[in-house]
């Protein structure tokens, strides 16, 4: 159903990679509330995935940009300004990658030149695209800048690594820029703090099915899903919104504030009663 939220709108889309990526149901919720958008993504990913598909779909162009290039950046928002037809009113940074995730080195054993990568792309990336904004003047007055994060930037989950750390790092920039750009030009920046959720992205998290299915039993509301992702994002580019910023917001059913549930608790007996002989996980490294 639409309610128009984002008539007239202009948005730079970052990170759909294809149908499973949050950012492509937010790039479908967008058009469908009346906004214009162009999508972007690295090279690597527009050869791999399914971009220019929505592209199409949505009547738009493809900007190709790698996030963590400050060149890339100003080509994106300049011909961003071009296509669209004037000044940015919202940008929804859908980014993240941890190559020590990907390659299994453990937190204790963290490959730094990985470390550096995974702070650029899922955190830094995000100064850079404000920073390039602001120095354009890209981004209209009461215009709206969404990140999205993990709880794992407050709290330890196992098998999240240095994307906690970077996540962290993400949520401090939208306060910190946030009172730069709200200050200057009423400009407002959050982060959307999602459960976890079935992506490309999020698939590659050590032991993520368990933990999709904890989440989903700790939270009183369920996991949230990446189509209600694509709703409150919607929300935080309307003019309904206009005074929130500098926030990190949860949608994750009610997850963050929990300690412990029934339905949790009556997976955890069962789990007591039928591994009672279990010795370790077998593919765990012996620090874990
Ligand atoms: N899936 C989850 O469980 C979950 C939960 C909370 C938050 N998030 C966050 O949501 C965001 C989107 O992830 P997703 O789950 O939709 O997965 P996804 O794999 O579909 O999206 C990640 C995107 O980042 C892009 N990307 C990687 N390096 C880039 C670079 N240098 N420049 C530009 N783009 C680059 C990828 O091409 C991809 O499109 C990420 O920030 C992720 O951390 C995901």
């Amino acid at each position: 159903m639409s309610f128009n939220l984002l008539k007239g709108k202009r948005g730079i889309i970052f990170g759909a990679l294809n149908p499973d990526s949050i950012a492509w149901k937010v790039a479908e919720r967008a058009f469908e509330e009346g906004a214009t958008v162009t999508l972007t993504n690295t090279p690597v990913a527009l050869r791999m995935g399914e971009t220019k598909k929505l592209a199409e779909k949505l009547n738009t162009e493809v900007i190709g940009a790698d996030a963590t290039n400050v060149e890339d950046l100003n080509n994106l928002f300049t011909q961003s300004m071009e296509v669209l037809g004037g000044k940015i009113d919202f940008v929804l940074h859908s980014i993240g990658m941890s190559p020590n995730v990907r390659k299994e080195r453990h937190y204790s054993d963290l490959d730094y030149n990985y470390l550096d990568k995974t702070l650029d792309v899922s955190a830094v990336s995000f100064h850079k695209v404000l920073q390039t904004a602001r120095k354009l003047d890209a981004i209209n007055e009461w215009g709206s800048v969404v990140a999205l994060s993990y709880v794992a930037a407050q709290r330890t989950f196992y098998g999240y690594n240095d994307m906690a750390d970077a996540k962290a790092l993400l949520e401090s920039i939208a306060r910190s820029f946030g009172y730069i750009y709200g200050r200057e030009r009423n400009v407002r920046i959050n982060t959307v703090s999602q459960s976890p959720t079935v992506t490309t992205a999020g698939s590659g998290v050590k032991g993520f099915d368990r933990l999709l299915d904890f989440a989903e039993r700790m939270s009183p509301l369920g996991n949230a899903t990446a189509d209600e992702c694509a709703d409150y994002c919607i929300t935080l580019f309307s003019d309904l919104t206009k005074k929130v910023t500098m926030q990190n917001l949860f949608n994750d059913g009610g997850f963050s504030n929990m300690g412990m549930s029934l339905r949790a608790l009556q997976q955890y007996e069962k789990g007591l009663h039928q591994d009672c002989n279990c010795g370790p996980d077998p593919d765990d490294h012996m620090f874990d």
